[in-house]
């Protein structure tokens, strides 16, 4: 290994016209300490957190800003704090968004974010499933407080917004998993087929006003609420349509102030997901993303989900990270977008 490498970053927040936006670079290979794997990527998923994050003006100008948040590829050194991996294991993970991200031949990941790769799914199928199955995961599980147990659910509910989006596709595998009525809204053709073979059991139009479709199916409100879109757009409708005692849990920041009053009558509860809490704050429970990773790795590997990927693309390079980002930003991704291979 020389000690150089391919990355693909850049040094001023600038729109996808101009042809600095992303640059072909050569870098320093990070040297491991602490509870750090260096891992070799062989595949990226691009998420619409790195076409917010490019819209921020590095602070350092003269290190370039490498974006990217989700990888799968092979653990070549580890940490001396290491216990969990060892050179030669295919992980996948997200990562840790205060750090450089995986837009690089090599990068630096704490082993407690990281899960073994599912050995039935390729590099590519692998890369597309790490941050959005965390948020997923973290938002039912943990924020909603969803059972594990098919009996407990019997009878309720979730209205998924935005389900056939990255968060969304796996999401809906995950509630119907666990035995959740599972009503997912999309918009086009492409993307009701998508949320259905997924697992949805009701598809709403997000372009039409949800409450009355929902009623023309028996239901009058549901038990929980995932918002993958536009929260304060969608925050009458949630409050309106959350059953008494339910909860609603957003992973989409507010513009505008929230008004939590609506939802006092019903004693409803509201609450975020963010998926970088645990890195970023480096909270008790940060091994907690390496066990749902690990979990989720079993799931695919068992064939209960399925992987969300829908495209690949090759190589890794300036110009392929542009044309996904322009595909991200167009709000209309079905499933998981994948750059492999350098
Ligand atoms: N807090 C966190 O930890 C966290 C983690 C991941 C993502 N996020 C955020 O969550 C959001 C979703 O992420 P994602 O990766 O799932 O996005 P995505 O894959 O880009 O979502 C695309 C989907 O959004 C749907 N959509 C477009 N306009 C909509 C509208 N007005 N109402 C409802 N749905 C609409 C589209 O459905 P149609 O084509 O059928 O219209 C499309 O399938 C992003 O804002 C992202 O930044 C937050």
């Amino acid at each position: 290994m020389t000690n150089l490498m391919n990355a693909v970053g850049f040094y001023h927040a600038l729109p996808l016209s101009n042809p600095d936006s992303f640059l072909d670079l050569s870098v320093p290979v990070p040297e491991v300490t602490g509870h750090d794997l260096l891992v070799e990527v062989r595949a990226i998923s691009v998420n619409p957190v790195d076409t917010k994050q490019r819209l921020v003006e590095p602070k350092i100008e003269n290190q370039p800003r490498i974006l990217g948040f989700d990888a799968s590829g092979i653990v070549k050194k580890v940490g001396p704090n290491c216990t969990l991996f060892a050179p030669g294991d295919s992980v996948f993970y997200a990562g840790d968004v205060t750090r450089p991200g995986s837009n690089s031949h090599y990068q630096l990941v704490d082993e407690r974010i990281v899960g073994k790769k599912p050995t039935q799914a390729t590099f590519a199928e692998a890369a597309a499933m790490p941050l959005t199955s965390l948020t997923a995961y973290e938002a039912l599980f943990e924020r909603l407080a969803i059972s594990k147990n098919k009996l407990e659910n019997k009878g309720k509910s979730i209205l998924i917004i935005a389900a056939s989006g990255g968060v969304g596709s796996i999401a809906t595998q995950l509630a119907k998993h666990v035995g959740l009525t599972v009503i997912g809204t999309a918009s086009r053709p492409e993307t009701v087929k998508w949320t259905k073979d997924h697992g949805t059991d009701i598809v709403l139009n997000h372009h039409q006003p949800l409450q009355p479709q929902l009623k023309k199916y028996g239901y009058d409100q549901v038990s929980f609420i995932l918002c993958l879109n536009n929260t304060d757009a969608y925050w009458e409708t949630m409050a309106s349509m959350i059953a008494p005692q339910g909860k609603i849990c957003s992973i989409v920041e507010n513009e505008s102030p929230l008004e939590l009053g609506k939802l006092k009558s019903k004693s409803a509860t509201f609450v975020w997901e963010f998926m970088f809490t645990k890195a970023m704050y480096q909270t008790p429970d940060l091994l907690s993303q390496h066990d749902i990773l690990t979990t989720i790795s079993q799931l695919l590997d068992q064939g209960v989900i399925q992987t969300t990927l829908s495209e690949t693309i090759h190589p890794i390079s300036a110009a392929t990270m542009r044309q996904a980002h322009r595909k991200i930003e167009s709000g209309q991704m079905i499933g998981k977008l994948v750059l492999e291979n350098y």
